[in-house]
């Protein structure tokens, strides 16, 4: 009797095992160990205040800039929390619109991504809301409205939210720098016409001044030896950067947050409208002072200077010696491109609308959080899939997916292998794009152009995740 069970129990278990696993499945499993399903809070709870306000500032070069912003600076207060930490952010708006903050990149509970009329009502002047959550991930985010944002983001609201590792690898110090652009009229105040027909039907609206930290002056005060990471983070409507830094030799350690499988060197990189890049750069000695130039070279023929290093003339320090923080389980999922796509997006711009103009995903245009209708995919909560996105406009489109990560699997059906994951991908004109994901978190997630003039005219909808 007993041997008879020990017999079907295994032949059971046996079954279980060589049940053939699909490709799919298989891709979904490699996912295991990548990034937590789950956030582990520690009981710890950090509390911060912010308020969007008008506010006039020293910002550019130095002149009075009447802006937006988060607790009366530009970029707004850098939330730095620990990894495990829950963040309470206690938001009263001010501001003559209503508003909402999204938190970019951070896989939060679906009622805490703030999107208005689909995970909340908008903030209306003079309201409040609690956005509370833990973080599953540590890395580099950041916060913005979502509400009217080619306006709201345009003016100066955007923050950081740095999320530390539980124990943060022992760098020198640790740096952001938030890279936008401003469009200025003649009385070098903000040009206060917002989606006009020029920047709807181009990449957005790109600016006359490229700052860092609201500065067009920035500089980076090191000495040599010393080892930084710096958080590079693009807050532009619209203008797409590709970082420089001649003379000194970053790896690139994290994207969009996450650490990648192993540190690559620096080698063009499109930071589109809400990639986040981390760099680990170790300065060099030298008997004297030395600034090394930060550029822009996304158009080589018209670059930008973005920033200045500087290294001071003392006698270098020993640097930090440690492994350049990586996360090995960054999955290949290199089959992934022959399991068929399960939704194709074609991205696309017709006229009409309110603008005389709209971006379409597959023929639609996004009309309003308060009539968004039924949403344009439906997902099952831990499955891998594919999706594919077909630019068939010749304008640039940062596609963005919320409440997520996902891998580049393809570009023009070429397989690409980027050791990282992302939560924004620039898809270039007339090119079709791969990539793949498994959904961990139910509820309406948006999916949009990050540049939002194309957003706000219709580049944008909604898939539910089932779970
Ligand atoms: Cu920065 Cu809807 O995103
Ligand atoms: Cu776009």
């Amino acid at each position: 009797m007993r041997f008879r069970l020990f017999l079907v129990v295994s032949f059971a278990a046996l079954s279980v095992a060589c049940r053939p696993e699909t490709p799919a499945a298989r891709l979904a499993r490699q996912l295991r160990g990548a990034y937590p399903e789950h956030a582990a809070p520690r009981g710890v709870v950090r509390t911060f205040d912010i308020e969007a306000r008008e506010a006039e500032l020293p910002l550019i070069d130095g002149g009075k800039l009447r802006v937006w912003a988060y607790n009366g600076q530009v970029p707004g207060p850098e939330l730095r929390i620990r990894l495990g930490d829950t963040l309470r952010v206690r938001f009263t708006n001010r501001l003559p619109q209503p508003t909402t903050i999204h938190w970019h990149g951070v896989r939060v509970p679906n009622g805490m991504d703030g999107v208005p009329s689909v995970t909340q009502p908008p903030v209306e002047p003079g309201g409040t809301f609690t956005y509370e959550f833990t973080p599953k991930d540590a890395g580099t985010f950041w916060f913005h409205p979502h509400v009217r944002s080619s306006e709201q983001v345009e003016r100066g609201l955007y923050g950081v939210l740095v999320v530390e590792d539980a124990a943060p690898p022992p760098y020198s110090r640790d740096v952001v720098w938030v890279l936008d652009d401003w469009l200025l009229d003649e009385t070098h105040q903000i040009f206060d016409r917002f989606n006009t027909p020029h920047d709807l039907m181009h990449d957005g609206r790109w600016g006359n001044f490229v700052t860092v930290n609201g500065r067009t002056d920035a500089r980076l005060d090191t000495r040599g030896g010393e080892r930084i990471r710096l958080r590079l983070l693009n807050a532009s409507n619209g203008r797409i950067y590709a970082p420089e830094f001649p003379g000194l030799e970053p790896q690139i350690i994290a994207v969009d947050g996450l650490y990648l499988a192993r540190a690559i060197p620096l080698e063009r990189f499109e930071l589109a409208p809400g990639n986040r890049l981390d760099l680990d750069i170790t300065l060099p000695g030298g008997p004297a002072s030395r600034s090394f130039p930060v550029t822009d070279q996304f158009y080589p023929a018209r670059p930008n200077h973005l920033a200045d290093v500087v290294v001071d003339g003392a006698a270098p320090t020993a640097p930090p010696r440690f492994a350049s923080p990586a996360h090995a389980r960054v999955p290949a999922w290199s089959e992934g491109l022959q399991i068929p796509a399960t939704k194709e997006f074609r991205l696309d711009a017709r006229r009409g609308g309110s603008y005389g103009i709209e971006w379409t995903i597959n023929g639609q245009a996004f009309a309003g959080h308060e009539h968004h209708g039924a949403p344009m995919l439906t997902l099952e909560r831990g499955g891998w899939v594919r999706l594919r996105f077909v630019n068939a406009s010749y304008r640039l489109h940062p596609i963005h997916l919320h409440g997520m990560f996902f891998r580049l699997l393809a570009r023009n059906g070429a397989p690409v292998d980027e050791p990282f994951f992302r939560d924004t991908v620039l898809v270039h004109s007339q090119e079709t794009i791969d990539i793949g994901l498994v959904p961990l978190d139910p509820g309406k997630w948006m999916m949009h152009c990050h540049i939002l003039e194309h957003a706000e005219a219709g580049m944008m909808t909604l898939f539910e995740v089932r779970g």
